[in-house]
């Protein structure tokens, strides 16, 4: 196969986004517990946080971290989550069927934010509770101090308000799972209230209300429609779940950026007919606050019933093959391709429960095939998103007809004069050939072109041997009158800058 790409400085959709590189920690299975902390582990500080764990929180490049759930929160006590460890309730999580001991909570994490060079992005339960909460949550999170609840955090040992400025209004309320599921109505009222309070004690704060948990919702779009209906003027942004799985079809799992980018067009489209009819000038973003590859695969165990409530338990822990990296590095392509209106995104999640960073209690820390795209995208896209002209052969498949062989993104850094495209082959049975024309850019020459790909598109990193498929220098590529030429194996996802 072949494929054509140009480039050009001037052709550009907006900037690189920080907030593009976000993840997520909830407490569900060993995200939290034994996953970024473990007091008595040999890489912990004195705060219980795993060395090892933030060496690799690190080395991926997160940016944002989204906060404590999920659908966890949707049950949540925040309060049971801070003060004496010896006085906090041990309790039923409805949402994972498992036992919550409450030894890290909200004072922790924001300790962890710091230690990790991360931004909280803090949710709060409109499932179980609603505005009266949150505002005192807010309150004890970010008031001075003079206030009964920023007293009692002071108390805790925490003088400086914490600061939290990116709050999501509640988890999923849209699927019939959720503790406390609403109606678009129901919650668009709620999310806009509690939004309205929340602003009266801190007006400058980003607040993201619920949209759908997939684009295959039944009441997608009907519900971004009715919620922002309601809450329209009281928002910035409105968030959106999506997670994919190869399910016997590779053709259409390799195509899965696909989907997010109706996705995205489908919300945007929304939000404007909403913002229209009410002759707003204001544009609500897109949160894309929970993304991945996700199996719930039989013998990784999904969510407990009956009589047993663990801590903790090994739970969702997927283990990715060369196929779901360049899925990864796919729809990162598509979060940066849509910075215009995706703001905000998170990769759910970030230790062990669906993550690229995995953790043996009292043992090693690892990364996952997953880990490499995120961690190259995160640490070279820079500057701004450049929009590309892919002239690439297309393929059957059976999800969505006809998608492209090849797709990429590109972005430039003016200042410092660097070029970075970021490009999957999707097909299965050739390597394809691409013409970069960067001619535009003068001249320019090749600083790294990586690769990630295996003959085997199912080798999983495993604790032992997580370092034998890696992306490596590309040798094929070459740099001739301003035209870069590579040559692209099947399954794969490269990374060339240039300068
Ligand atoms: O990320 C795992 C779960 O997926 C989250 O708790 C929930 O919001 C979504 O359904």
């Amino acid at each position: 196969h072949s494929a054509r790409i140009a480039i050009d400085p001037s052709f550009t959709v907006g900037p690189v986004r920080r907030e593009t590189f976000g993840s997520f920690v909830e407490h569900l299975g060993r995200c939290v517990y034994t996953g970024i902390y473990e007091p008595g582990h040999p890489s912990a500080d004195a705060q219980g946080f795993r060395g090892d764990v933030l060496d690799l929180v690190k080395e991926l490049g997160v940016s944002t971290v989204r906060y404590p759930g999920g659908n966890f929160v949707s049950g949540y006590k925040w309060e049971d989550g801070v003060g004496p460890a010896a006085d906090r309730p041990v309790r039923y999580d409805l949402a994972w069927h498992s036992t919550e001991t409450n030894a890290f909570g909200l004072n922790e994490f924001m300790a962890w934010t710091k230690a990790s060079g991360t931004e909280a992005m803090m949710a709060v339960n409109l499932g179980t509770r609603g505005i009266q909460e949150a505002l005192e949550l807010l309150e004890y999170s970010n008031a001075p101090g003079g206030t009964a609840l920023s007293e009692l955090r002071r108390s805790h040992g925490v003088d400086e308000p914490h600061g939290i400025t990116f709050w999501c209004l509640g988890n999923e309320m849209d699927g019939p799972w959720q503790l406390g599921h609403k109606t678009a109505t129901e919650y668009g009222r709620l999310a806009a209230e509690t939004a309205r309070g929340m602003r009266q004690m801190f007006p400058e704060l980003t607040l993201v209300a619920c949209g759908s948990s997939s684009s295959n919702m039944p009441t997608f779009g009907e519900w971004e429609r009715i919620v922002l209906t309601e809450a329209y003027d009281e928002v910035d942004l409105i968030s959106a779940h999506a997670y994919y799985r190869e399910e016997n079809d590779l053709p259409s799992f390799l195509a899965a950026a696909d989907d997010l980018d109706y996705f995205v067009a489908s919300v945007a489209a929304t939000a404007d007919a909403v913002g229209a009819a009410r002759k707003s000038p204001k544009k609500i973003g897109i949160s894309f606050d929970e993304w991945n590859v996700w199996y719930h695969e039989e013998e990784n165990p999904g969510i407990i019933t009956g009589g047993e409530w663990p801590v903790a338990p090994r739970m969702e822990e997927d283990r990715y093959t060369v196929a779901d990296a360049v899925v990864v590095g796919n729809l990162l392509i598509s979060l940066l391709r849509n910075t215009d209106r995706v703001h905000s995104a998170s990769q759910a999640q970030l230790v062990n429960a669906i993550a690229p960073i995995m953790t043996e209690p009292g043992g090693a820390a690892w990364r996952q095939t997953i880990f490499h795209p995120f961690a190259l995208t995160s640490r070279f896209a820079a500057g701004r998103v450049l929009r590309v002209a892919i002239d690439s052969p297309s393929y059957e498949n059976a999800r969505f007809g006809s998608s492209e062989l090849v797709d990429a993104v590109a972005t430039h850094d003016a200042d410092a004069g660097t070029m970075a495209l970021f490009v999957v082959n999707r097909a299965l049975d050739a390597a394809t050939s691409i013409r970069l024309d960067a001619t535009a850019f003068g001249d320019v020459s090749l600083v790294e072109a990586l690769t990630f790909s295996n003959d085997d598109v199912h080798w999983r990193a495993s604790e032992q041997d997580s370092t034998s498929v890696l992306p490596t220098p590309n040798p094929t590529a070459a740099l001739a009158d301003g035209a870069l030429t590579i040559e692209l194996p099947p399954v794969s996802w490269s990374m060339v800058r240039l300068t």
